[in-house]
C-alpha cells in the first residue's frame, strides 16, 4: 500500500485560500493513492460551494477519492429539499454512491453514510449498516488493511463530546471489530486524535483504532487546533503508522506533528 490520505470537513464556503495551496503542495509530495473526504464537504450545502470543492478534489486526488456527505451537506433551510433530496448537491458532484468501497490487493476501504436529514446534526448507523460492513470485512484478505469511514465519530476523547458520537456507536464499534476492522475514521468535531478502541472499551477484542481527523482547510477551526489531515502508510504487513499533519501559518506549510505506530492484529 502506498500514502492513504484523509481529509475531512473541508465546509467549502469557508475554505481559506493558503491552507489549500498548501494542502495541494502536500499532496502533490505525498501522491497518495487514496484520498478518503469524511464528510462536512460544504458549509451550506449549496451548488458554488459543492463545485467548488469537485475542482479542490479534482486536484488534489489525482488517483482515486472516496468521499461521503456529512450533516452539512444537506440543506438546512430549503425544508422542501431538506426533505425530499437531501443528497441532490452532493450527489451532483461527488456521483450517487453515498457508500463507496475501494479495494486493492493490500486494502479495504469501506465508507458508511452516517447522516440523517431528520437528525440535524447528530449521525446515525443502522443494524443495517452495521450488519453490511461486517459482511464486507469478513471477505477482507489477512494482506488487507481495513478501514470504516463514517463522518460523526464512533469514539471521543472529552466528556464534553460525548453528545456528538453517532448514535449506535457502541454496536458498530463492537461489530466491526469483531469482524476485522483496524480502523474506524471519522471527522465532525474538528479535533484530530488516535485512540485504541481495544483499550478503553472492555469489548473490543481485536486490536482496532479511531482515526480522526481535524478541518482540513476551512476557518472553522477550535482554540489549540489549527486545520490537519491524516496520513496513512504501511510499513510492513502488520504495520501501519498513522500521522497528521497540521497547518502552520507561520511557515505557511503542512508539518508532521505525531505519527502512531499500529501493530495491525494479524
Ligand atoms: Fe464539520
Ligand atoms: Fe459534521
Amino acid at each position: 500500500m502506498s500514502v492513504l490520505l484523509q481529509i475531512s470537513d473541508t465546509h467549502f464556503g469557508t475554505e481559506q485560500t493558503l491552507v489549500m495551496a498548501a494542502l495541494l503542495r502536500l499532496a502533490s509530495e505525498l501522491q497518495p493513492s487514496l484520498v478518503i473526504l469524511s464528510g462536512d464537504v460544504t458549509q451550506r450545502a449549496r451548488r458554488a460551494q459543492f463545485d467548488a470543492a469537485r475542482s479542490f478534489f479534482d486536484r488534489i486526488a489525482r488517483q482515486a477519492l472516496i468521499a461521503i456527505p456529512g450533516n452539512h451537506d444537506i440543506p438546512l433551510f430549503n425544508v422542501i429539499a431538506r426533505m425530499f433530496h437531501p443528497y441532490a448537491g452532493f450527489e451532483r458532484v461527488f456521483g450517487p454512491d453515498l457508500e463507496p468501497e475501494w479495494q486493492d490487493e493490500q486494502l479495504m476501504v469501506l465508507a458508511v453514510n452516517t447522516t440523517r436529514p431528520s437528525r440535524h446534526k447528530d449521525g446515525e448507523v443502522s443494524a443495517e449498516q452495521i450488519q453490511r460492513v461486517s459482511r464486507r470485512l469478513a471477505t477482507a484478505t489477512r494482506e488487507q488493511l481495513r478501514i470504516v469511514v463514517t463522518h460523526q465519530p464512533v469514539h471521543v476523547l472529552r466528556d464534553s463530546e460525548t453528545h456528538n458520537r453517532l448514535h449506535g456507536h457502541r454496536e458498530a464499534i463492537k461489530a466491526w471489530s469483531d469482524a476485522g476492522a483496524d480502523i474506524i475514521m471519522g471527522g465532525h468535531i474538528h479535533l484530530p486524535y488516535i485512540a485504541p478502541l481495544h483499550e478503553d472499551h472492555a469489548d473490543v477484542h481485536r486490536r482496532c483504532w479511531v482515526v480522526q481527523a481535524g478541518t482540513a482547510v476551512s476557518s472553522r477551526i477550535r482554540a489549540r487546533h489549527p486545520n490537519s489531515v491524516n496520513v496513512i502508510s504501511r510499513a510492513d504487513p502488520k504495520t501501519v503508522f498513522a500521522e497528521r499533519w497540521d497547518y502552520s501559518a507561520e511557515r505557511d506549510q503542512f508539518h508532521r506533528v505525531n505519527a502512531h505506530e499500529l501493530n495491525l492484529d494479524r
